[in-house]
């Protein structure tokens, strides 16, 4: 797939630097996902005044929601330093037992996409949460023995897009679990009318307005978006931000007024065109469109769910009426009445 697809809620080359000085730095900047501030509120107290680190905390969600960034905002809030790390990046035993031996009490170790940690490696993470122990194994054969070392009392925070991947025994671990949900509307407008704020962008509600509604709910996007748009009326509109250069500006990215783009509109028109409206399984539907299953799954899903432009079966996906209408394809009145399958044995 294309690497910088604009809605991509993943990071692309020119987010990070941008995104780093946007990023929220206290509870009190973060918008939206009322629930869990609050819950992260009482958390965060309640550990200041025991004067004890933080229980694990486990975030889960579409990407580009802010789990890194509440894992740094929790880091600042409780004034302890966060070592940063992923699933993946941590290969092999020694490789945990480095980055634990070098915590100090109360330290966040912020672990991205902890789904991908191998077993091997979760079972060291287990004793370490639980009993801030690490067991090693000194020599090899029969001589080799396990020995215990204490660690300082730390705090694990993890991330997941996808949590059905996280093992029992290590979702069990975490204190706390909460899921990010896509932000609403007056959420995405504070969000991107503070970052234009911030970035000394003239923009007006309407322009703002325009920018939110086509973000899919994900502050990474509207902030892409945002930057985008900056650039279009720059170039076509002497700088300012308002309704009609917003438009403008999104058009020219084919981005449609629900914030679908071009990947997301072939999802639809594969199930509608070729599976004749579902039910079909995410994998067929991206082999069928030569796209990666993991962006279906993880990105294109969510979001059409959310929309409620398809609908999860047992035996798949199925486009619903409100996908036909936002495509302007007529909805098939009879699909009642002739069971989809048969056309999987025709
Ligand atoms: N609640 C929020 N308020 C303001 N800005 C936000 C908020 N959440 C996220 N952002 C902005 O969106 C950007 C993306 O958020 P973040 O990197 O935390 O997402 P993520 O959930 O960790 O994504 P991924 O799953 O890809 O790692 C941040 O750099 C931040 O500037
Ligand atoms: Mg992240």
């Amino acid at each position: 797939m294309d690497k910088e697809r604009i809605i991509n809620p993943g990071v692309i080359s020119t987010d990070d630097r941008v995104d780093l000085a946007l990023r929220p730095k206290f509870l009190s900047e973060i918008v939206g996902q009322d629930q869990i501030r609050e819950n992260l509120s009482i958390l965060l107290t309640a550990a200041k005044q025991r004067n004890e680190p933080l229980d694990h905390v486990l975030f889960y969600g579409p990407p580009g929601l802010g789990k890194t960034t509440f894992a740094h905002v929790m880091a600042n809030e409780m004034n302890v330093s966060i070592k940063v790390t992923a699933g993946p990046a941590i290969e092999r035993a020694g490789d945990l037992a480095a980055i634990l031996s070098n915590l100090h009490e109360g330290d966040i170790l912020f672990i991205d996409e902890i789904h991908r940690l191998n077993r091997a490696i979760e079972e060291i993470l287990y004793p370490a949460m639980e009993d801030s122990v690490l067991d090693i194994m000194v020599g090899k054969g029969p001589s080799a023995r396990s020995i215990r070392l204490k660690l300082p009392r730390f705090t694990v925070i993890g991330a997941t897009t996808r949590l059905s991947l996280v093992s029992a025994p290590l979702r069990a671990r975490f204190g706390a679990v909460y899921r990010l949900n896509y932000y609403d509307q007056p959420a995405m407008e504070r969000i991107i009318y503070n970052a234009s704020v911030k970035m000394n962008i003239s923009a007006d509600d309407d322009g703002v307005h325009e920018i939110a509604i086509r973000s899919r709910g994900t502050p990474r996007i509207g902030l892409r978006l945002l930057r985008r748009v900056r650039d279009y009326s720059q170039v076509r509109a002497e700088g300012l931000i308002d309704q009609l250069t917003s438009q403008q500006a999104l058009e020219l990215l084919e981005i449609d007024a629900a914030g679908l783009d071009d990947v997301d509109r072939r999802v639809l028109l594969t199930i509608i065109d070729k599976y004749g409206g579902g039910p079909v399984g995410l994998s067929t539907i991206a082999a069928s469109m030569s796209e990666e299953t993991d962006t279906i799954m993880e990105v294109v899903e969510p979001f059409l769910l959310q929309l409620g432009f398809i609908d999860r079966t047992p035996q798949g996906r199925n486009a619903t009426r409100k996908a036909y209408e936002h495509l302007g394809i007529a909805y098939p009145d009879n699909s009642e009445d002739q069971p989809r399958q048969n056309s999987l044995f025709d």
